[in-house]
């Protein structure tokens, strides 16, 4: 059975459904619970960093972090042996000990799975800090299940923009002529509001990632056709990004006001999508009628 198919028979009746995406409106953490097999190849998130923000329950840090715990066993769970887990944390306030500590200190062992990499999120705007650097990062930890077989598709993200691509040595070009690899330090811009400055992506949602933060996460850890899971869908960028990187994807979110949001996304992705099929097949009868003349 096609993997969505088993995972609508597991949750019943979706929020929204298409042949590539299932979002279901509801408690990611009970949701989960209901998903029997190891399954999914790839999940990619940014759950609440329990920070006030307008979509959440103010928690202790003890019930924040064995939340986290929790709904983090169940991802590993339902992943398949050779998943990987991509997971976005910034930081949070622990009052007497820090301004803002970094939530990846205070998660390091409650993750059951295994992990490969700290990249960091490198974004241009932000607080002007008074008393303080002004942050300008957070973190995107990469997990897998099995540190001996997991997924690392490399000429998928290399980074094109190479200072010296003809540079050769005895004969051969130095470089990877797809470009290089793109470090652990990704500079990508934050999704921004604002009159003057709201870039194009922009939703009313508070916490939004960028769709090219996500895009290279998910051509590094999975194939075409392959479903991504993102437990906090949020304004569903996870969910556009797999499509337009031709993935499935299944999401759950609290909020219906965000998931309609989402749901547009994804129908404005569509649109996207099938402009761009439609034009690569013409294209292709031009080339095979000309290449038959
Ligand atoms: C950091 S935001 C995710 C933003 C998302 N990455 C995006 O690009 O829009 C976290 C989201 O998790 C949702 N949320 C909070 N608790 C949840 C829960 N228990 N189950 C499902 N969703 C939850 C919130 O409503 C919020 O939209």
């Amino acid at each position: 059975m096609e993997l969505l198919t088993k995972i609508q028979a597991s949750l019943g009746t979706p929020y929204y459904q298409d042949s590539d995406v299932l979002l279901y409106c509801g408690d990611s953490l009970e949701l989960m619970k209901d998903i029997n097999d190891e399954l999914l190849p790839l999940t990619v998130t940014s759950p609440p960093y329990n920070i006030g923000k307008e979509y959440e329950e103010p928690k202790s840090i003890d019930q924040y972090l064995e939340w986290t715990r929790n709904w983090i066993e169940q991802i590993y769970r339902i992943s398949s042996s050779n998943g990987s887990f991509w997971l976005n944390l910034g930081y949070t306030a622990l009052p007497g000990k820090a301004k803002a500590i970094p939530l990846p200190y205070l998660i390091w062992d409650r993750v059951p799975f295994f992990l490969i990499q700290e990249v960091i999120w490198n974004y241009g705007a932000g607080v002007a800090g008074k008393k303080f650097f002004s942050p300008r990062n957070e973190k995107f930890l990469w997990y897998v299940k099995d540190s001996a077989d997991y997924t690392f598709n490399l000429d998928d993200i290399r980074d094109p923009n190479v200072k010296y691509p003809n540079q050769r040595k005895n004969g051969k070009l130095r470089c990877n002529p797809l470009g290089k690899n793109p470090t652990d330090v990704w500079q990508i811009a934050k999704v921004t509001s604002g009159k003057n400055r709201s870039s194009s992506e922009r939703t009313i949602h508070p916490a939004q990632f960028p769709i090219d933060l996500v895009s290279r996460a998910i051509l590094a850890s999975s194939n075409r056709g392959d479903v991504v899971l993102d437990p906090f869908v949020g304004s569903g960028s996870t969910i556009e990004a797999a499509l337009r990187k031709g993935r499935k994807a299944v999401g759950f979110e609290l909020e219906s006001r965000y998931l309609d949001i989402a749901v547009d996304r994804i129908k404005n992705a569509r649109r996207d999508i099938s402009v761009q099929e439609s034009q690569m097949s013409i294209f292709t009868d031009l080339s095979s009628r000309e290449n038959g003349r």
